[in-house]
């Protein structure tokens, strides 16, 4: 079986969660399989190897495999924070939503300028969050080199928000 089909069929589709008409893709089954998160791990560092300086993983589910991306690499990994969990100083950057907007926070200092940055997250649905991280690493004078998402939302079409500028790798792509 190829890693989407396993990856797929660690993944459990709820309809109507949170709320009607959403449909939930509970991926959660994939950290129970160690050999398969290991292989999800080595195949988004592979897909980057020697073009990233480091990664940025977005709280929280960013984090879940974010980490262990820059582990693989041996290149340092940032935490970018919700609004308000960091302490000063920090630097902050929002992406306007169709309703409100994504606020996004590292410690200041932590991305270093002209580094070549890989943001990584669990899910790209509509673009506004990973938009917020690269507004950010673009403020310190940072590079979004690349992309990489488990799941992509292809009907949400988050891609155009950020793609004109790095490649975006997503491992999983849902229709609906
Ligand atoms: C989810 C998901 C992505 C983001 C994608 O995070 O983990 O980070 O939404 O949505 P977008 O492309 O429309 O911006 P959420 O804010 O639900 O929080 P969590 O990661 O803390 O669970
Ligand atoms: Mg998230």
């Amino acid at each position: 079986m190829n890693l989407q089909k396993k990856i797929e069929s660690h993944i459990r589709i709820v309809e109507g969660f949170p709320k009607e008409g959403i449909s939930f893709k509970d991926f959660s089954g994939v950290f129970q399989n160690a050999e398969l998160s290991k292989e999800i791990i080595e195949t988004f560092a592979d897909h980057v190897r020697g073009e990233v300086d480091l990664v940025c993983g977005i709280e929280s589910r960013g984090f879940i495999f974010g980490f262990p991306i820059a582990l693989a690499l041996n290149v340092p990994f940032v935490m970018v924070r919700k609004q308000g969990k960091l302490p000063p100083p920090i630097v902050s950057a929002s992406y306007e939503l169709e309703y409100g907007e994504a606020t996004l926070e590292i410690v200041e200092g932590q991305i270093p300028a002209g580094a070549r940055v890989l943001i990584h997250d669990d899910v790209l649905a509509t673009g506004g969050t990973a938009a917020a991280c690269s507004e950010l690493v673009k403020k310190v004078g940072a590079i979004p080199a690349s992309y990489s998402f488990l799941v992509e939302l292809d009907f949400l079409n988050g891609r155009s928000k950020i793609e004109s500028e790095a490649e975006v790798f997503s491992l999983i792509h849902y229709q609906s």
